[in-house]
This record gives C-alpha cells, sequence and structure tokens, in this order.
C-alpha cells in the first residue's frame, strides 16, 4: 500500500511501531522493519548516547530496512544529554526520528541537514500544527484513547484525526487504539496516511519483554486501563495493577497538595523490573485501551501481514460491497 508516510519513510506499509520504553530495543524495531513497517529505537531506554550508538549498531545487523529513533522531551528530574543522543542519531545513519513531548525545534536544523524525517508525535490539532510550522515532515496524532501520555485535551481520535485532516498539510498517521486492519481502514478514512501502534506491538514474539507483560495484556480488557499523574498535568494511561490502585488513592487523599515525590514509588524507575523481569503490580506502566482488542501473541511479521490482508479486503470488499449498493 501506498501512502505519502511509506513514501516518506521509503517503508512498505504504512504501520508505524511507536517509541516505547523498555519495549524499544533493537529486536523491536528490527522485526517491525523487516516486516514492511517503521520500527523505532527508544532512544532514552539507552541510559547514554554512546549505549544508543551501540543499540543502533546492533539494529542495523538485524535489518537492512529503515528504522527509527524515538527522543522524549517530558518533564524529567534530570535532563537527559540531548545533544548527545541527536549526535548519535545521526552518526549512526538513521534517517527518522519519532520526537515526542514538548517541541522538538531546537533539534530540527541539525537532523534535517543530515537527511532525517522527523515525525513529530502530538495530542492536539495546535500542536500538530506547531509542528508543521516548524518543519516537521509529518505528525503521529495520539488519541485520548492511547497508551503513555494523552495530554491534557482528551480528544478521542473519532474526533481528533478529521479535525487533523482538516488543519494539516503534512501527512499524518493515526495513533492510540489502533490494533487490525480495520484500524487501519477507519485511520485511513479519517484522514490519515497510514497508522502508530504501541499496546499492540508489545504482544508480539519478539517483543523483547517478559511473557507476563503480554499475557496481562491479552487478559486486559478496554476497561482496565487508569489515568494517573493528572494532578501534575502530566497524565499517563496505564494498566490497571495494585500499584496504581495504591497511587490513585494518594491522588485522591492528597488532591492539589500531591506532588511527584509522593508517588515516585510507583513511577520512578520502574520499568526495567516490569518489562524485564515481570513484576506486573510493581509500578505503574503504560498500557492503551486498545488491550481490549489484542487477544494473542503474533509474531510482528504474522500481525502485520494479518492487517494489510485485513485492510486490503474491507476496502475490496465490505466497503466496495456498500459503494456499489
Ligand atoms: C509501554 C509503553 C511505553 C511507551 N513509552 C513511550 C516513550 O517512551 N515515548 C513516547 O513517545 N511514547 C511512548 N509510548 C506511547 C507509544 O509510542 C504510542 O504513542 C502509544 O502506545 C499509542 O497508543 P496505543 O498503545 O493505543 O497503540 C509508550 C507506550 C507504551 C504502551
Amino acid at each position: 500500500m501506498k501512502t505519502r508516510i511509506t513514501e516518506l519513510f521509503g517503508i512498505q506499509h504504512p504501520i508505524i511501531q511507536g517509541g516505547m520504553h523498555y519495549v524499544g530495543f533493537a529486536e523491536m524495531a528490527a522485526a517491525v522493519s523487516n516486516a514492511g513497517g517503521l520500527g523505532l529505537i527508544t532512544g532514552l531506554t539507552q541510559r547514554s548516547p554512546e549505549l544508543l550508538a551501540k543499540e543502533i549498531a546492533r539494529c542495523r545487523e538485524m535489518t537492512n530496512k529503515p528504522f527509527g529513533v524515538n527522543l522524549t522531551f517530558l518533564p524529567s528530574v534530570n535532563t537527559p544529554d540531548y545533544p548527545g543522543y541527536v549526535k548519535a542519531i545521526i552518526d549512526g545513519g538513521v534517517k527518522a526520528v519519532e520526537t515526542a513531548g514538548n517541541n522538538p525545534q531546537k533539534w530540527l536544523p541539525a537532523l534535517k541537514e543530515a537527511g532525517v524525517k522527523v515525525i513529530h508525535k502530538c495530542t492536539s490539532v495546535r500542536h500538530a500544527l506547531k509542528a508543521e510550522a516548524i518543519g516537521c515532515d509529518a505528525v503521529s496524532v495520539d488519541g485520548f484513547e492511547c497508551g503513555g501520555h494523552p495530554g491534557e485535551d482528551d480528544v478521542p481520535n473519532f474526533i481528533l484525526l478529521p479535525r487533523a485532516a482538516e488543519e494539516l498539510k503534512i501527512p499524518f498517521v493515526a495513533s492510540g487504539g489502533m490494533a487490525d486492519g480495520r484500524s487501519l481502514v477507519a485511520a485511513l478514512a479519517l484522514g490519515a496516511d497510514g497508522m502508530n501502534m504501541g499496546t499492540r506491538f508489545i504482544a508480539t514474539k519478539e517483543a523483547p519483554v517478559h511473557q507476563n507483560v503480554k499475557d496481562a495484556i491479552v487478559a486486559a480488557s478496554e476497561l482496565d486501563t487508569r489515568l494517573v499523574m493528572r494532578p501534575l498535568r502530566n497524565t499517563e494511561r496505564v494498566l490497571k495493577n495494585a500499584a496504581v490502585d495504591r497511587l490513585l488513592e494518594k491522588e485522591r487523599t492528597l488532591g492539589a497538595a500531591l506532588t511527584f515525590e509522593d508517588i515516585a514509588a510507583e513511577v520512578a524507575g520502574v520499568y526495567p523490573r516490569i518489562m524485564k523481569e515481570g513484576e506486573m503490580d510493581l509500578g505503574a506502566w503504560s498500557c492503551g485501551m486498545v488491550a481490549g482488542l489484542i487477544h494473542d501473541v503474533p509474531t510482528v511479521k504474522e500481525l502485520i501481514d494479518r492487517i494489510m490482508a485485513e485492510a486490503h479486503s474491507i476496502i475490496s470488499q465490505r466497503l466496495a460491497r456498500f459503494d456499489a449498493a
């Protein structure tokens, strides 16, 4: 399938794997790229630019297809060495970057000069327009249903995507709640040129996470996520578990007095033990409502082939039938 997104990134299918902390290692990115999508290494999961450079080199050994790196600019206690990460990306010959969080303007000149295509992930039309204005090549429009940080506007994709289509000139992908061929066709119908998936890619054979994480996603329904850190205006959609119950109880009792320190035990530095060791109740971890649509753990290639076959069949059969009637 050819869209402005497949053309922009030189990929076969208009499917991107969003950056995911402690999931987006070389194994994940390479599996998605080898299956014809765009896989992304999560930059900040590598604790230094040197380690990111090694991860990029490792990914290159696993695929000769295009892959990218996610660079997340979120409020954090110690500011990461962003210039170092950008240099590792450029020196590593990576040609696609997904930025997320704060405005990436500062890093665009260096990336563009090196021929890197930048897709900025945002949760509102105004941020998408800003990304377009500062020169991003594309945007990933992340609806309220998404796993991770949905922002504070709470606009779901059935509204957000057509609104983005009304305003944007650059191509965009639909992100949040995407799982299958139906999602892809709907995204295209609403004006997107492809889709970005997070949670769905965790429940795959190649995702380098503990089996408990995959099992938890398959077991979860669309009712099992919760929004945490709302009072700090750093909202995150996570899977409900014992730690999240504790965290929400603190939010309820402390109200406006809540600080990050109050909930640090549930959110700070918990990913390695959850994703690698499978300690599912240790803390809050991002997960989308789309868990309700995830019922199996296929290989990434099986997943992507299935999505594309289903999308083609919906377009040529189901939708064509309505068109003919
Ligand atoms: C476990 C997990 C970790 C994530 N970590 C990041 C991250 O570090 N940076 C980022 O930009 N997005 C992150 N995301 C968001 C995804 O890239 C993607 O935008 C989101 O998952 C899309 O929604 P979906 O889960 O409904 O597909 C994460 C998502 C999940 C599920």
